[in-house]
Parts: structure tokens; sequence; C-alpha cells
């Protein structure tokens, strides 16, 4: 029996509901192989915890964290708690505290859910974005002087460095190279920030030289967004700075869709720490108790995070399960079906303990 200890930390909004969806799913994925055993301990921190104790973990919270093999993550976001506090206070002290440097974003159209862009179907749009996650526009420095003033003045540092720059180039070009078409896209904006993005075309050349069967361009970040809306298909793996990526995240969610089914990795690729796992979407208190939350995004990165652990058939079958339940139009109203995350879940339950799947 493989046995894996799993941190939950379902956090706030729809995050619990989504997280329990999640978490049922594991659970028959598990029954169905037999082999495998999740062992899940549940934390509650989050936005509620704050308003109670003024932080959103405990100061030890990363050492709690460290016995786990992966970190299954809700969604942070409340409407009375300010967002940096939510972000900082939890959320990005894992990532940057477990040095989890590479954020991967797969994307692509689920059968039965459909694209806004008009003629583009499954198949023409199956992306990879790696985001730097350690750094970049996310480094936390700056600083504000004369606040309040006029002449207040406030500054946001980007830090890009080689080590962190080298290492995020790398990760990609060698998932690059695990997909079928060997391609990369290294985004910068290294026309206006003639620096640190220059830096990255720079070892972006470098980095390529070890992965000679790897083909890769360049693009700036501007130029991106019209190429994955124009020629989506001349797309594979992606690679862009913390924030660049962010921004592309969003819109190729939402070119594949709906972000309700965008996953995220968080990946500690030494496998010094656990790695975290979670949906793009946020807390969406909008829709929040009203248990129609899309649970595939939640779904997808369980997927993720059994590969990551080297369960690859569990989580090949729990992608198929998916999209058999996502293609047969059992979809929850952000994806245009009328169905519950409850009636999701259960189907994907469902198909899980099939036999052909
Ligand atoms: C994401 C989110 C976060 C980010 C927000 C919540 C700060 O948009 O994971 O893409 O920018 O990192
Ligand atoms: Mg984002």
């Amino acid at each position: 029996m493989r046995t894996y200890k799993i941190a939950a930390i379902p956090a706030d909004g729809i995050g619990p509901e989504v997280i329990e969806a999640g978490s049922e799913v594991l659970s028959v994925l598990a029954q169905r192989a037999g082999d495998v055993r999740f062992e899940m301990t549940s934390f509650d921190w989050g936005s509620d915890y704050y308003k109670k104790t003024g932080v959103m973990m405990p100061e030890d919270g990363l050492e709690q964290l460290k016995p786990f093999d992966a970190i299954y993550f809700g969604a942070v976001g409340a409407p009375d708690v300010p967002d940096h506090i939510t972000l900082w206070g939890l959320r990005l002290p894992i990532c940057q505290g477990f040095d989890q440097y590479a954020n991967v974003r797969p994307t692509k159209i689920i059968p039965g859910v459909t694209s806004p862009l008009r003629g583009v179907e499954v198949g023409d749009l199956d992306w990879v974005i790696v985001r730097e996650n350690s750094e970049g526009e996310y480094s936390g420095h700056g600083g504000r002087a004369h606040k309040g003033m006029p002449e207040e003045v406030g500054t946001e540092v980007s830090i890009f460095t080689r080590v962190g720059v080298t290492r995020i180039m790398r990760y990609a070009f060698k998932l690059a190279q695990s997909r079928p078409r060997k391609f990369l896209t290294v985004v910068t904006k290294s026309n206006a920030q003639r620096f640190g993005m220059v830096m990255w075309d720079e070892i972006a050349a470098e980095v390529a030289q070890e992965f000679p069967d790897v083909t890769w361009d360049k693009m700036l970040v501007d130029a991106m967004t019209v190429r994955m809306v124009k020629n989506p298909q001349s797309l594979d793996t992606i690679v862009a700075t913390n924030l660049h990526a962010d921004i592309l995240s969003d819109l190729a969610g939402a070119l594949a869709g709906s972000l309700g089914v965008a996953p995220t990795a968080n990946i500690d690729p030494e496998r010094r720490f656990p790695s975290m796992f979670e949906p793009i979407h946020g807390s969406a208190f909008d829709i929040t108790g009203k248990g129609i939350a899309n649970p595939v995004a939640t779904f997808w990165t369980a997927s993720q995070m059994l590969d990551h652990l080297g369960e690859t058939e569990a989580s090949e079958r729990l992608m198929r399960a998916v999209e058999k339940v996502c293609a047969e139009g059992i979809l929850t109203p952000d994806v245009g079906g009328g169905a519950t995350t409850k009636e999701v879940t259960e189907a994907v339950c469902e198909a899980i303990r099939g036999e052909n799947i």
C-alpha cells in the first residue's frame, strides 16, 4: 500500500466546497486502485482564522506543513479582509517558503466546454504555461515614503536573478521536451524593459543549448496576447515571469471556456518541500454556499498532484473521468450547464468506478 499524506487547506469562499469535492474523488480513486491511500489532514487557516487570530496561518504554519507529501489548497480572499493580507499571509508564504518556484498551468479545451474563440475545437488549444513563482514582480520589494503627502512615492521592484531565471527556464525546456511537440515559447517584455528582461532572453538562449531537440521562439507579452487569441494552435509550452504568466494564464483560462476548469501546481522540482496544488479561480463570494462551484479545476489539479506523486495511472484515470462527465454535458453554470457541484462530483466518482476508465 502506498500512503500519501495530504494537507488540505480549503480556506475561503468556495474553497471548502471544491476541496471537499476533490477529497471525495481522491478517495474513490484510491478505492479503485486498491493499493493507494490518501491520508487527508485539514487545516482551518484562511480569512476566518485571520478574523479570530490576526494571522492567516500560525507562525509555525510551514513547520506543520513540512511533513506532508503535498498540499491541496482551495482559495483565499474575503470581502472584508484586504487582498494583500490574504495573499501575503497564506498562499505566498507557502509558495516562497517552500521554494515552489515552478508554477505550472495547463490549459486545454475540455470536451463539452465551449471556447469563446470561433472555430476553435478540442485539441486546437493545448498549452502549458510555466510561471516563475519565486521572484520577479512578486518579490515583495518596494516601499512607500511620504504617505498621503503630495510628494508620496511608491516603488514596486521586480527582482530577477540568474539562479531564478535559469532554473525556471530549465524546468520549462524539460517540460516542453516531454510533450509531443517539443516546442517552447519564451515570453518577456525585453523591448521596453532593458535589464531583467534582456537577461531572461539571454538565459533562454543559453539553456536552449542543453535541449537541442526542443524548438523555441520568443514573444513580447503584448504580442503574445494577440497570438493566443488569433493563433492558439501555434503554441504549446510557454514560460514567462511571475506577473506576465499570471495575466496570460487568466486569458488562457478564459479562452478555454472558463476559469472554473483551470488548475495550477506550485512545484518544488527538487522535492525538498511539499508542492501545492490548487484551482486558479479565487474564492468567488458571489456563488459561495450555493453549491454550484465548478469542481473541475480542483479535480484537474488533483490529477497534477497525482502526477507529481508518481501516481500516473490514477492521474490519467481522473482526467478521463472528468472529460467523460463534461462531454456528457454534466456541467456547472459557469460552463453553460445546470448541474451542481455535488452532481458533477458524483458523476466523476461514478465514472471512476466504471470499468472502462
Ligand atoms: C493567481 C492569482 C493570484 C496571483 C492572486 C490571487 C494574487 O491571480 O494565482 O493567478 O496573482 O498570483
Ligand atoms: Mg492570476
